[in-house]
């Protein structure tokens, strides 16, 4: 069956040793081709070998578009750039969520949900108290995100129209006062209380930055910075926390177990965990007067690897690292500030961007190479920086999940080649040598 949404492109013709399988071709939108293996294995009794899956399409995908080469990332087809420059985090939400901009009720209404939701059940505030101080927030977040499932059982099956919705406002709201109690624990600081008059993103910061007796008031750049980060980390088609929610959603496993599975998969150093170790890279450099050319040829020897550059699929400038490179300089002079971490980066991607070593790889810098500047402008904590990009992440994690869902998809479920040991007899244990 060629799978709904594709067009057919005729058949590819596999010769195998002793017979050919014909599979069909499937197109994508954008002129993607991917030849169909579903029946191969029926048919032939082979299967196809990818690890990494780096050249497999584990699904047909709808919600974000990237060209690797071309250095393109559209969200349901209106490229990253536009959205970043008109959009704000909430709207981008829906879209991603429901495949087109809300209209203004839709929005004004969905904004109203994620004020009746802000709050988490006393209970679970009491739950932090169970964390040590030295816990790290990325933990903290996945564990409390899981939590949310036995805090709000009323959104578990959605047999219901509208419970979709409510449990999708739910997660983006409360994540964000997760978030923020996270921080206030890891630093032993008492939790605030989310503030209905406030906006997403302004609401965020004071639970992050007001004190009981002192409010916070961000600068409106710092607020509209926020909003920018958030809409650039939202989602990013089949990347490692996207297949992760996919792949536990597929199982049946409620929204709220799903989307904390992918807070688990975004924290490792080589997918959302990169924007700690980039700025940790640099706060080296920058402490231990390492010259950069050292650095790189430290890095070109394999000793390090450069955080911050080359990526799964941008064989080109990653296009959010465009929009940070130029963003993060601008808020930092609004703000009168200056970051000798900022300088350094742009040191560094001019010499790696005429290095042989990164052309011939295609090494270019990715999200995470600037993404820390603005985070370092707002005054976020390095130990937030990956929960950040969590907040962020949320509402596509919840379009794949409901892509999954909405589809009735089978459970995911890859086969492998076995190298193991071939049949062998159990050997009691006085008979071992
Ligand atoms: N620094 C130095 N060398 C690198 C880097 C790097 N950051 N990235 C790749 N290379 C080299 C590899 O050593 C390899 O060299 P070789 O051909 O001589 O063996 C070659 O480039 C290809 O590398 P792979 O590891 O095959 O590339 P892959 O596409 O599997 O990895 C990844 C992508 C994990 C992102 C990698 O580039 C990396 O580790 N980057 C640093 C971590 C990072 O910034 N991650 C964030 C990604 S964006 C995100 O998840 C939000």
């Amino acid at each position: 069956m060629t799978n709904q949404g594709a067009q057919s492109g005729g058949m590819a013709r596999l010769q195998l040793p002793n017979k050919e399988v014909e599979l069909p071709i499937v197109i994508g939108t954008e002129d993607e081709h991917a030849i169909d293996v579903t029946k191969l294995r029926g048919e032939s009794g082979y299967i196809t070998l990818d690890e990494g899956y780096r050249n497999t399409g584990s699904v047909e995908s709808k919600i974000s578009f990237i060209d690797g080469e071309k250095g393109i990332l559209r969200y349901r087809g209106i490229p990253i750039e536009q959205l970043a420059e008109h959009s704000t985090f909430i709207e981008t939400a829906l879209l991603l969520i429901y495949g087109d901009l809300p209209t203004a009720d839709h929005l004004a209404q969905f904004r109203d949900m994620l004020i009746e939701h802000e709050n988490i059940h006393e209970g679970m505030r009491h739950c932090f108290q169970g964390f040590p101080p030295t816990g790290h927030p990325m933990a903290i977040l996945s564990s409390m995100i899981n939590t949310l499932s036995c805090y709000n059982t009323d959104v578990l099956r959605m047999e219901e129209e509208g419970t979709f919705e409510n449990a999708a406002a739910r997660l983006i709201s409360k994540i964000r006062t997760v978030a923020a109690a996270a921080y206030r624990t890891s630093s032993g600081m008492p939790l605030m209380y989310p503030d209905p008059k406030l906006a997403y993103c302004k609401n965020f910061l004071h639970m992050m930055f007001s004190l009981p007796n002192r409010a916070y008031e961000p600068d409106p750049d710092i607020v509209r910075a926020l909003s920018l980060f958030l809409i650039l980390h939202a989602d990013h088609e089949q990347n490692c926390s996207a297949a992760t929610v996919r792949m536990v959603g597929s199982s049946g496993a409620n929204l709220f177990a799903s989307c904390a599975a992918g807070v688990c998969a975004l924290w490792g150093p080589l997918h959302g965990g990169a924007n700690v170790a980039v700025i940790e890279q640099l706060q080296r450099i920058h402490a231990s007067g390492t010259s950069i050319k050292e650095l790189i040829e430290r890095v070109k020897r394999k000793e390090e690897r450069l955080f911050g550059f080359g990526h799964g699929v941008y064989k080109n400038y990653d296009p959010r690292a465009h929009i940070l490179r130029d963003h993060a300089p601008k808020v930092l002079a609004k703000l009168g500030r200056q970051d000798p971490l900022l300088d350094i980066a742009r040191e560094l991607e001019e010499i790696c961007l005429s290095d042989d070593y990164f052309i011939s790889r295609n090494l270019y810098p990715n999200v995470d190479f600037y993404s820390g500047m603005l985070l370092r402008a707002m005054g976020i904590p390095v130990n937030m920086y990956t929960v950040m990009f969590a907040i962020g992440r949320m509402p596509g994690w919840i379009a794949q999940w409901k892509e999954v869902h909405d589809n009735q998809s089978r459970i995911y479920r890859p086969r492998q080649v076995y190298t193991g040991p071939p049949l062998r007899d159990y050997v009691p244990v006085e008979q071992r040598a």
